[in-house]
């Protein structure tokens, strides 16, 4: 039986169910192979997206824009010194006057509460692109490569090294829902927020996923499936950059790192990769790596929800 996520906001997997998250992906696999296949498929003709960016990117503008234009649509970029975000006028304003000419919103941001207002004053999905506090597009691209490459995502452990940050969040909530263990190891003062790892363990309870913090990178890596990472200095916290640098070196994800997980392992990262702080070339390039695959599935996993909420 399907569920209906029609008019549904993607602001944080936490409000998703794990069958709403799995026909998510499910309905991502079956666009991907006729986007392969070349198949002409147009759900979206006609449709507009608005897309509310106040940081840079690359895989979410080029995802969403190529996305909408293959499946029928149009995409509107929006630049930081387009609408001001905050500073013109109000957000709620915003969401009053984009939901008159689009079918969905997807808004990049600094603080995490604009986008709970663009959701909260907008009578068209919201969708979360990224904000300091989560990246639920991200998880779901994430969860879709590694059940292409394992399968399954049930059964399996993630490791996390670095920063307890809006990826790391996410992770939490989204591999709860679904089942798959993590074990973040983060420096000492990077833990993630303490509220969404409660929240997460909570659901995980349901799920059998095991989630934990550790400071020691290799009780993270032991057993891992899934080798993660990203940037140490998230957009936004550029002047912290130094800093960070120094406490997260012990957790770069590197040969010697990589070698304490299981040779089978697969190495993820959301990309931008600053390489040579967070990973090495070798691991990035490595045989374990399928960083581009993951950058693919931003496309197939975006589409899929967006197919199915406007
Ligand atoms: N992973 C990701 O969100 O990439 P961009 O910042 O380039 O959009
Ligand atoms: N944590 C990173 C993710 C980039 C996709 C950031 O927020 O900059």
């Amino acid at each position: 039986m399907t569920v209906s996520l029609k008019g549904k906001h993607l602001v944080s997997l936490h409000d998703f169910t794990s069958e709403e998250i799995t026909q998510i992906l499910d309905s991502a696999d079956l666009l991907k192979l006729r986007y392969r296949q070349g198949d002409e498929f147009l759900p979206l003709t006609g449709k507009t997206l608005a897309m509310v960016f106040q940081k840079p990117s690359l895989r979410t503008r080029m995802s969403f824009e190529a996305g909408m234009h293959r499946y029928g649509g149009h995409a509107i970029y929006l630049g930081p010194s387009d609408i001001a975000l905050g500073k013109r006028e109000s957000t709620p304003d915003i969401a009053r006057n984009l939901d008159r000419f689009a079918d969905a919103i997807m808004a990049r941001v600094f603080q995490h509460k604009d986008v709970v207002d663009l959701a909260e004053y907008s009578a068209v999905p919201v969708i979360n692109g990224l904000s300091d506090r989560l990246h639920p597009c991200q998880i779901l691209a994430d969860l879709l490569t590694i059940r292409e490459k394992f399968g399954r995502l049930t059964g399996l452990k993630l490791a996390f090294l670095g920063d307890g940050n809006n990826v790391a969040h996410s992770l939490l909530y989204g591999c709860a829902k679904i089942g798959l263990s993590v074990s973040l190891a983060v420096p000492e003062g990077f833990d993630p927020d303490q509220q969404i790892l409660e929240e997460a363990k909570q659901d995980a309870k349901k799920t059998g996923a095991e989630l934990s913090v550790t400071h020691d990178l290799k009780q993270a890596l032991a057993d891992a499936n899934i080798v993660y990472t990203d940037v140490w200095a998230s957009m936004g916290q550029e002047d912290e950059k130094a800093k960070r640098a120094k406490v997260m070196q012990p957790y770069q994800l590197n040969s010697k790192a990589l070698s304490m997980a299981p040779e089978q392992a697969i190495v993820l990262h959301c990309l931008p990769a600053h390489r040579g702080e967070e990973i090495t070339d070798r691991v990035i390039d490595g045989p374990q790596s399928v960083v581009f695959d993951q950058a693919e599935n931003r496309l197939h996993a975006q589409m899929s929800f967006l197919v199915q909420a406007i």
